[in-house]
């Protein structure tokens, strides 16, 4: 049983379509990541969802019920979806204080008074803001005043909640902290959350499913966190989910070479995993999994050696093109030390293939 579905939406600003038939179910307890670049429609299919915008064509379910429907003539009511929005843009009131605040969405639906002193109290302690109530948010850190905000989604509804980049603004550990804080909310409460983000890093490693959204608001994959990292579905979500390099390749009599003008630069002799035949190819490979390997024929200079704190960064020119290669403090434990200007040899590991006409997003 879905909890949330978009069932062909989309949306147009004016004649500008921003996303255009949309289609995505969420399950009744899952944390779901929504990344995409910024523009690519992630805020107007949250606006779409909270009633506050109308879509041009498709339907949205929350929960079973037909909220919106185009066709039907059907368009729910804000208060009446039960959602709690964490709004990228403005977080809490800054003239009420954080008692009102979390109140404020109980107080609309003329919840008893008693009640609300009770649910006001549980949602402030679910974030750790007890002791707070009498605060003006301006009182607030950066991060309280999120936990606040979150605190509120949870007083207008604890069954499902959607948090549209509720902590870019927050330092890193400020983020890790909130993140966790996240993860134990939806265990307590079981809460259905989307979380929709440009940080890829943070959604892989909170959301049980994410969704993958490209600059023209088409999504390019939905999975798990294993299935992204190890099976980008296309150059897009390579790049996207991290660090990448893209070198082109060509096959030539059952041999595989970097770069076509160097043929010295074979580095493999039978069809490596996932290679497209008969199209021109691009490599995409992440800097890690570059190993110096001084038996390997494809060779390359080193440009710039940087050590990082925890690993050792490259810059390595192979062809036309430079390479970026990382190796870990456990690597370098062999004691060799790779230095600028020094040629050499590379190995490439859990490389991807891609057709290199694809371009890099896919239409
Ligand atoms: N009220 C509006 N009127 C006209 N165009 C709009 C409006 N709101 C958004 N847009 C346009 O729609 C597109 C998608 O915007 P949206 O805010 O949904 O993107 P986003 O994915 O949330 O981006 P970000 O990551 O920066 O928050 C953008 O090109 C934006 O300029
Ligand atoms: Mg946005």
């Amino acid at each position: 049983m879905a909890k949330i579905k978009f069932d062909h939406v989309t949306v147009k600003y004016g004649n500008h379509t921003v996303v255009k038939d949309f289609s995505l179910e969420v399950k009744e307890g899952e944390i779901l990541g929504i990344v995409g670049p910024s523009g690519c429609g992630k805020t107007s299919l949250v606006r779409s969802l909270g009633g506050f915008l109308n879509p041009d064509e498709g339907d949205i379910y929350i929960s079973d019920n037909l909220v919106y429907s185009k066709k039907k003539r059907i368009n729910r009511s804000p208060e009446t979806r039960r959602l709690g929005i964490v709004f990228q843009d403005y977080a809490i009131w800054p003239h009420l204080s954080v008692y009102d605040n979390v109140a404020y969405p109980l107080k609309k639906r003329k919840t008893p008074k008693a009640e609300i002193d009770k649910l006001v109290r549980q949602a402030l302690e679910q974030v750790r803001m007890t002791g707070y109530e009498k605060h003006m948010p301006a009182q607030l850190s950066g991060g309280q005043q999120q936990r606040v905000a979150i605190a509120r989604a949870l007083t207008s509804s604890n069954d499902i909640i959607i948090m549209d980049e509720p902590i870019t603004n927050l330092d890193a550990k400020l983020r890790e902290g909130m993140l966790d804080e996240i993860r134990v909310l939806q265990q307590n409460l079981h809460t259905t959350i989307i979380y929709i983000t440009h940080d890829q890093e943070a959604a892989l490693q909170l959301c049980d499913r994410v969704v993958i959204m490209e600059p023209n608001g088409n999504i390019c994959q939905i999975g798990t966190d294993e299935d992204i990292i190890e099976r980008p579905a296309n150059r897009f979500v390579f790049k996207f989910i991290g660090v990448s390099n893209f070198i082109p390749v060509v096959e030539e009599k059952g041999k595989y070479y970097v770069y076509q003008a160097k043929k010295e630069l074979c580095y493999a002799e039978k069809k490596p995993k996932g290679f497209i035949s008969g199209k021109p190819s691009v490599m995409g490979i992440r800097p890690m999994d570059i190993v110096f390997d001084d038996e390997s024929p494809v060779k390359g200079v080193i440009t710039q050696a940087v050590f990082l704190g925890t690993l050792f960064n490259y810059f390595v020119k192979i062809g036309g093109a430079e390479l970026r290669v990382q190796r870990s403090m456990l690597d370098s434990l062999d004691g060799r030390e790779y230095k600028e200007g020094e040629t050499v040899g590379l190995r490439f590991l859990n490389e991807k293939y891609y057709d290199a006409e694809e371009g890099e997003v896919r239409k």
